[in-house]
């Protein structure tokens, strides 16, 4: 059945078409009398005093080193804080960051004073911010900053969204671009809501609209991975391309997304996924329509839609687009593209803020296709760079691309934005600080080619843009440092995240190596149950963690040697097993399955698994008693050890007995700090003990431990509800069966979330105190609260 349609798509595009249109005729007239050349020329001269310095020897020693790249991010702000440079850099920044996100002109008094408040509270938090906290970019400061806002629920629904997402992103696509993408266009739209509201709005009303506009930004950026970029890789065959394309056309003319049908295709669970996500972002952002936009709101999508459609299906090898072919479609999805991000958010729209974003778009574009050409030309898109590169010999009617980015210029600054000086200023910097950031990046050579080739026709206006771009200062900006910045420490974070997969795996696999308990007595043709016992247990599929951060604490933190610790690592997994045998018993918890296998008292018997469990605790102390290090040691070791056995018998109590009852949180806290936190205290603190670490660290290592430790559980009681049981090898539900008191029975699932957050920044936190801190301990937290078995 057809679905009936709310927009006339055909008619709504072609008038957009005819808007680019007129807009491209009107470039292509100062191309052809390189009006650009006199107007740009005279610009540059009143812009250059203020970048030109004439320095003297001196000032050019104290200046020293001043590269962002080099000086990296926290010592670059200060630099510039010191020569009195850090407020004019970051207004120019803000200024560029209000005109092209958020669409609004320099030329309003009401948008300067917005400017100057932001660009002086960024000030203070920049300078105040050098990187000690170690809180930038990470975690547990996106949470803090939730907290501060109130808006906890829609940051964790969105954590936990851009982890499925990248899970489910298949391989011929690039899993790290579609989350940046993501998070830039989340981002945005929460930038445009911030701006949105007036500053004497109340807390509970700023709340529900960040809450909404985190959840709109991504319902809204997933179309990036999820279409455009899905629709450009190699992923889905051509038919499967056909389908999905008349679905998402199906979706944006008819206002509501069809069921997805019968799929031939090779990708079907693919689409599946694809498709109910989308759905549900499809819904949210209708949801959240005014009535009286909704249709103007269906027509630009589909215009960003079809016009990415048509730039898509353009092949390099197709020597014969127009101009305009090349050009339309580009204008019209750059525009787009901004255009919704703001009325995603149904935001009020100021005069002249369409006109402007409409205009703006294509430059934003150009500048972004120069930047990348040659990466471009690598995989064959067709941008107005790499198709003037490869037919501009053979074409002589192509626009040159570099010409129309200086027409561009000049249209904006002097019709757009009607010659605001302010708006001169801050594109000429960006310009000039685009053509140095390319000649850093590509080489001089290279870029004298390319500049060669792209400037033949204006060779005069080249050479004064060429002398700027070797002699002018004061063009950088702030949202390039911050996204240098940010994908270094994502590349960091992966780096790292990588050499902890790789190091628990090899250590998970030593420790599987030693666990086994050899028959006391080989002469006897009895076997020993106990031992049989303990060993059936052992051999299960446990996830060894607690000998695993002993190992790398050990070893890494405190440079113990290996051999010397194994001892120490199978007891505490003895322990912690003999721990487990008993929890699951009929008078504890009465489960049937664990580590993927019948439980031991299942398998064997009641008495048998409450012998193996007093088994396993002794000899975990002999192993301790038996560790090769100074005798005293040995025994301050043994003695913290018994008391903590002592402690998580403790907690199992209190657990038992909770059952039922509505636990206050700090009585929760408590009850999974002896239950289980406890376990994690002692992998850390004893190998400190063997390393002589001192009072201070062991206590900052005791806070993380407890915090960690609670996250963990929490996790753990989480996944018991929506866990899945083949993957974590024991039963689901069983909390519930058992009437036990849970974060999640106390505080509900929601509630239960938040805690584990909170208890992670907690953690995090306390790591600032440990001297001996390693990366691993971070990734290791992480893992903890992202765990699905
Ligand atoms: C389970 O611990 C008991 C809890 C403290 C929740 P693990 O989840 O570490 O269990 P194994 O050792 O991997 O089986
Ligand atoms: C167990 O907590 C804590 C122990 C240290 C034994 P749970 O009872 O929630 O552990 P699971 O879910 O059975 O592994
Ligand atoms: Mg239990
Ligand atoms: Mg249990
Ligand atoms: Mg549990």
């Amino acid at each position: 059945m057809k679905e009936q349609s709310i927009i006339n798509a055909d008619r709504c595009y072609r008038k957009a078409e005819e808007k680019a249109a007129a807009y491209f005729t009107s470039l292509l007239v100062q191309i052809e009398k390189q009006a650009y050349v006199p107007i740009l020329t005279k610009d540059f001269q009143a812009w250059k005093p203020n970048h030109i310095h004439h320095r003297s020897i001196l000032s050019l020693f104290v200046r020293g080193q001043r590269n962002s790249d080099k000086l990296g991010y926290h010592k670059y702000i200060q630099w510039l804080n010191h020569s009195g440079k850090l407020e004019n850099y970051l207004d120019r920044s803000i200024s560029y960051i209000y005109m092209r996100d958020l669409g609004k002109s320099l030329a309003s008094s009401e948008t300067q004073d917005r400017i100057q408040d932001v660009v002086k509270s960024l000030k203070n938090q920049v300078i105040n911010d050098q990187g000690d906290s170690g809180q930038d970019f990470t975690m547990a400061g996106l949470y803090r900053w939730a907290q501060r806002e109130g808006v906890e629920s829609a940051v964790i629904w969105v954590i936990d969204k851009l982890r499925t997402v990248s899970t489910n992103i298949p391989s011929g696509m690039d899993v790290e671009h579609a989350q940046r993408k993501l998070i830039k266009t989340i981002a945005g739209v929460v930038m445009h809501e911030m701006e949105e509201m007036h500053t004497e709005i109340q807390v509970k009303e700023r709340t529900k609209k960040l809450d909404r506009a985190i959840r709109l930004g991504f319902s809204y950026g997933l179309t990036y991975p999820f279409i455009d970029d899905l629709l450009d890789a190699a992923v889905l065959s051509k038919q499967e391309k056909e389908q999905y394309s008349d679905l998402i056309r199906t979706t944006l003319v008819s206002g509501s997304v069809p069921e997805l049908g019968e799929w031939t295709g090779e990708n079907a669970s693919l689409i599946k996924f694809v498709h109910s996500e989308l759905r549900d972002a499809f819904e949210y952002i209708k949801k959240h329509q005014p009535p009286e936009t909704a249709n103007s709101f269906f027509e630009q999508s589909y215009v960003f839609f079809h016009s990415q459609e048509v730039d898509r299906i353009k092949q390099l090898s197709n020597q014969n687009y127009t101009n305009e072919e090349i050009y339309i479609p580009i204008i019209l999805k750059s525009s787009c593209s901004r255009l919704i991000a703001r009325s995603v958010i149904s935001a009020s729209e100021d005069e002249g803020f369409q006109d402007r974003t409409f205009y703006y778009g294509i430059y934003n574009q150009l500048a972004d296709d120069f930047a990348d050409m040659f990466n471009d030309l690598e995989v064959g898109a067709v941008t107005p760079f790499t198709y003037y590169l490869k037919y501009h010999h053979v074409r002589p009617d192509l626009i040159n691309p570099f010409e129309l980015y200086w027409a561009v210029i000049t249209h904006l600054i002097h019709d757009v934005y009607q010659s605001d000086m302010k708006t001169c200023e801050v594109i000429l910097d960006r310009a000039i600080n685009g053509l140095k950031r390319f000649k850093e990046r590509v080489g001089i050579e290279e870029y004298n080619q390319v500049m060669k080739l792209f400037t033949v026709n204006m060779s005069t206006f080249n050479r004064i843009v060429q002398k700027l771009v070797r002699k002018a200062d004061d063009v950088d900006f702030f949202d390039k440092l911050i996204r240098d910045h940010f994908l270094a420490i994502l590349k960091n974070d992966r780096k790292e995240k990588q050499e902890f997969k790789n190091q628990v795996k090899s250590i998970r696999k030593e420790i599987n190596s030693i666990l086994y308990i050899p028959e006391t007595d080989s002469s006897s043709t009895m076997n020993d149950p106990i031992i049989d016992a303990a060993n059936y247990s052992l051999k299960g599929d446990g996830k060894r963690l607690r000998p695993i951060v002993t190992w790398v604490m050990g070893v890494k933190a405190y440079q113990l040697d290996r051999s010397a610790i194994i001892p120490l690592l199978k007891s505490l997994e003895y322990m912690h097993t003999a721990s487990l045998i008993l929890d699951d018993l009929p008078s504890q918890d009465n489960a049937s399955i664990r580590r993927g296998r019948p439980t031991l008292h299942e398998v064997y018997n009641i008495a048998i698994a409450e012998l193996t469990s007093v088994f396993l605790t002794q000899k975990a102390t002999s192993e301790q008693a038996s560790l090769d290090f100074d005798s005293k040691t040995v025994l301050r070791l043994i003695e913290y050890s018994s008391k903590m056995t002592a402690e998580m018998c403790k907690g199992q109590a209190l657990d038992l007995e909770s059952k039922g009852k509505q636990l206050t949180l700090e009585q929760l806290n408590l009850m999974c700090f002896y239950k289980t936190g406890l376990g994690f205290e002692a992998a850390l603190i004893m190998p400190a003990i063997l390393g002589q670490v001192e009072q201070a660290e062991m206590n900052a290592l005791k806070k993380f431990a407890y915090h960690a430790g609670v996250a963990f559980q929490i996790k753990d009681d989480l996944l018991d509800v929506e866990g899945n049981a083949s993957m974590l090898g024991k039963q689901i539900g069983k909390d519930a069966e058992n009437n036990s008191s849970t974060f999640v029975s106390i505080l509900g699932h929601e509630g239960a979330k938040k805690e584990m957050w909170e208890h992670f920044c907690l953690a995090t936190e306390s790591l600032e105190d440990v001297q001996n801190h390693c990366p691993f301990l971070n990734h290791f937290l992480s893992y903890m609260i992202h765990r699905n078995y």
